[in-house]
């Protein structure tokens, strides 16, 4: 079974079982006849980079549903199905009018996988609006809920993807959104210049997702044209010191403060200086508008896209002396 259609990256790789579940009930049967060391959990495929055939039984979690739980009148938590779209359930909360996912708006991937990196942008990441989560342990088929102070979430980062690596299946999320008094958060250059461009002074959340939109189309390739899974790396923190020190010689390097001793430097930056933006070898490429985004022009295999990973790991880090730490799973 090819996994082509399945992963954003539009890799080429084969399953030796594929099964898609639509229910929990599904799901349990399945589990049930599978060991836990031949499971290979697939999302919205939207953050791993494959390098080779999948030996296991692949499940695919296409269970969906999106509802409301409750309500005030400034308040209402919903829930979306692990297996929705990401961005159809951004649409949907946005088309009630309910505040605080629409900097966020197409993100590609699914609801079930966006606690695990903890998925962000343009100033806001999915904690702010993080309630809880299920989530089945898949030895024990037990459904567990996890609220906000269990998920440990940092910076593209949370339990699922350290301590619960491999444990738990997320089958629903549960978020807080705002009926009225939206906070809009347009302190993120990008989107502040498109609102002005729109001549738009009290933005409305719709406004918000709208500017996201055009911010992401105009520099992040489309995964259903050119294959990628967003950003490749994450944005390295480091040490004032050691910023301070680069700046001599790069007065231009920008940075993101984290806390009095650390920063954090944009990598999209530092590969862009590097010279590679742009840069191609066969079907793997630097993204010629965002080098943070390696992409797959058509028939790339996953080891080449590692390779030119790791070259552009090597010439960041030989001319700023940088280690970059990929985002995308790599399998
Ligand atoms: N830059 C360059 N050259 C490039 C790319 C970027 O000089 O080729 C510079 C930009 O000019 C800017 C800075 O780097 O000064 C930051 O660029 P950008 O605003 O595009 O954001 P980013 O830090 O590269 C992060 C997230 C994105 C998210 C954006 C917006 C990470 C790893 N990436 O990118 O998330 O959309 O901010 O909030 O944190 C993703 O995770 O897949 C993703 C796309």
């Amino acid at each position: 079974f090819s996994l082509k259609n399945y992963n954003t990256f539009g890799i080429d790789v084969k399953a030796e079982r594929f099964v898609s579940v639509t229910s929990i009930e599904e799901l349990k049967t399945v589990l049930r006849r599978t060991y836990a060391d031949d499971l290979f959990i697939l999302g919205g495929g939207s953050n791993m980079l494959l390098t080779h055939d999948i030996q296991k039984t692949v499940v695919h979690i296409s269970l969906t549903g999106k509802k409301i739980i409750s309500q005030t009148e400034e308040e209402v938590i919903v829930e979306g199905a692990g297996g929705e779209n990401w961005h159809d359930f951004v649409r949907w909360t946005l088309s009630q009018d309910y505040g605080g996912l629409e900097n966020m708006s197409l993100i590609p991937g699914n609801v079930g996988t966006s606690p695990i990196q903890n998925i962000g942008a343009y100033g806001v990441e999915l904690k702010d609006c993080f309630v809880s989560c299920e989530a089945m342990n898949v030895q024990t088929l037990e459904v567990i809920r996890f609220n906000l102070e269990d998920c440990d979430f940092g910076y593209r980062n949370s339990v699922f993807k350290n301590q619960l690596k491999h444990q738990f299946i997320i089958t629903s999320v549960q978020f807080h959104l705002s009926k009225k008094n939206h906070r809009i958060h347009s302190e993120y250059g990008a989107i502040q210049a498109e609102l002005d461009a729109a001549g738009i002074e009290e933005p409305s959340i719709q406004d918000i997702s709208e500017a996201v939109i055009k911010i992401r189309r105009s520099k992040l390739p489309d995964p259903a044209k050119i294959g990628n899974s967003g950003s490749f790396f994450k944005n390295p923190v480091i040490s004032l010191k050691t910023y301070n020190k680069i700046k001599e010689e790069w007065p231009e390097l920008p940075c993101y403060k984290i806390s009095e001793e650390e920063v954090k430097v944009p990598a999209g930056w530092l590969i862009d200086q590097a010279g590679l933006k742009g840069y191609r070898e066969g079907d793997a490429g630097v993204h010629e508008k965002q080098a943070l985004v390696l992409v797959n022009y058509g028939k790339a295999t996953g080891n080449e896209i590692l390779e030119l990973a790791r070259k552009v790991q090597h010439d960041v880090h030989r001319k700023f002396h940088i280690e970059l730490e990929p985002e995308v799973n790599i399998i």
